[in-house]
């Protein structure tokens, strides 16, 4: 394992020391101040085989399996990552990464095990952070399971399963009637005077690095070989930067070669889709998108703190960006469940209705090899699945 070489600014290029817990880049003149990634020397990893290096060793199980590019701390683990990879019944080459599987039941265990467990590593003890639902239900486990104090801050309207999930783990639990960045607000207010420590979306840098193994997981479940095109449900982003940051790894260290990544395609909802339009206006950064409404809570960011990163990324990898319905949502949640047996969240079946879109168009063609994430489990929607589907015991 890797000790952590510094931390490095997003916006500024600045050099932190990773020795304290740190939020976002302390030496950034302008706002927003940049967010911190996590830098390792890997250069002994050059000329590894993965075989030889990546192995599944408990406690080292699931994405720490990764370890050799994670920090050096023992983890605070639930059994997150190593989510099955399916492929699909009805296009040959499209497979499906079942984040679902996962702890609480979506991808958000991954980021919030790896910033838990630095959080006890740095012996912090109250953490507190706005969520849309599922990353409150995630840090609200892992920190039950750390001996920590979580402090949540949510909309009121999140689906039922986020609330009760985070209240059963003990976490101090606040419905906020507002939106995400209402919740974001209230915790930079109260933050201070609390003692809490903040684990917001890319304003702490270990819920990336948890993200990151979606990167590493996918190479390594398609046989090393990069796919064609990734698609990724849009909130903050800390997936797909994550994503993007293993990649970056797993060339510098050789495990795939250089020049071919996939094409990052981020998906939102016509109901709240800010990278959308910053995306097809050539935007640098996104701007508040007004009335945010849609049935895929985890997409409701009117304002992702990430965006200037992510655009980048977007360009970088000859990506795109789409909005799709919440008709379409619904009508896809239906689709994969009865022909595929597979249970998407809202945000996982955006992703599926978006490459229905893109393989109608022609911008995909079917031979084109396709990971299409499922961030999350349909079952933590029950009631916003039953009214959309007019589902009712009689
Ligand atoms: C199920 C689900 N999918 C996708 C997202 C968006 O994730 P990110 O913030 O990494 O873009 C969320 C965020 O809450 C979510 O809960
Ligand atoms: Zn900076």
């Amino acid at each position: 394992m890797p000790s952590i070489a510094y931390l490095e600014c997003a916006r500024c290029g600045a050099r932190i020391s990773a020795d304290l817990p740190q939020t976002v880049c302390p030496e950034c003149t302008e706002q927003p101040a940049g967010s911190l990634f996590v830098r390792y020397d890997l250069m002994h990893l050059k000329g590894t085989k993965p075989e030889d290096v990546v192995k599944d060793e408990r406690p080292w199980s699931g994405m720490w399996r990764y370890r050799a590019v994670l920090p050096e701390v023992e983890p605070v683990t639930l059994g997150e990552g190593w989510t099955p990879m399916l492929p699909s019944r009805r296009y040959p080459n499209t497979f499906v990464k079942d984040e679902g599987a996962n702890p609480t039941g979506t991808f958000k265990a991954r980021g919030l095990a790896m910033a838990v467990t630095m959080a006890r590593h740095y012996g912090l003890h109250k953490l507190a952070v706005p969520s849309a639902g599922n990353a409150a239900g995630a840090l609200a486990a892992y920190a039950a399971a750390a001996g920590i104090e979580a402090y949540i801050f949510m909309p009121k309207d999140v689906p039922f399963a986020n609330y009760v999930e985070a209240v059963a783990y003990g976490a101090h639990v606040t419905l906020v009637d507002g939106l995400i960045s209402d919740c974001g607000r209230i915790v930079a207010e109260r933050k201070q005077k609390e003692g809490w420590f903040e684990i917001s979306t890319l304003k702490e840098p270990f819920r990336i690095e948890g993200k990151k193994t979606m990167g590493y997981e996918l190479l390594e479940q398609l046989g090393w070989e990069v796919p064609d095109a990734v698609f990724y449900p849009t909130g903050g982003g800390v997936g797909l930067i994550g994503m993007w940051k293993a990649f970056d790894e797993l060339e510098e260290i050789g495990w795939i070669k250089p020049g071919k990544r996939p094409r990052m395609i981020s998906v939102q909802s016509s109901g709240c889709a800010p990278m959308v339009k910053a995306f097809h206006e050539g935007s640098k950064a996104s701007q508040m998108w007004q009335n945010a409404a849609t049935i895929a809570a985890g997409l409701r960011v009117p304002k992702p703190y990430g965006d200037a990163i992510m655009l980048e990324i977007l360009k970088a990898s000859n990506g795109l960006a789409l909005s799709v319905t919440d008709a379409e949502i619904v009508a896809s949640i239906r689709d994969w469940a009865s022909n595929e047996g597979v249970y998407l969240s809202p945000e996982g079946a955006s992703v599926t209705a978006a490459y229905d879109k893109l393989l109608a168009d022609g911008t995909l063609k079917p031979a084109d090899r396709v990971v299409l994430f499922n961030t999350g489990s349909g079952l933590k929607y029950t009631e916003v699945i039953a009214e959309a589907l007019n589902i009712h015991r009689a």
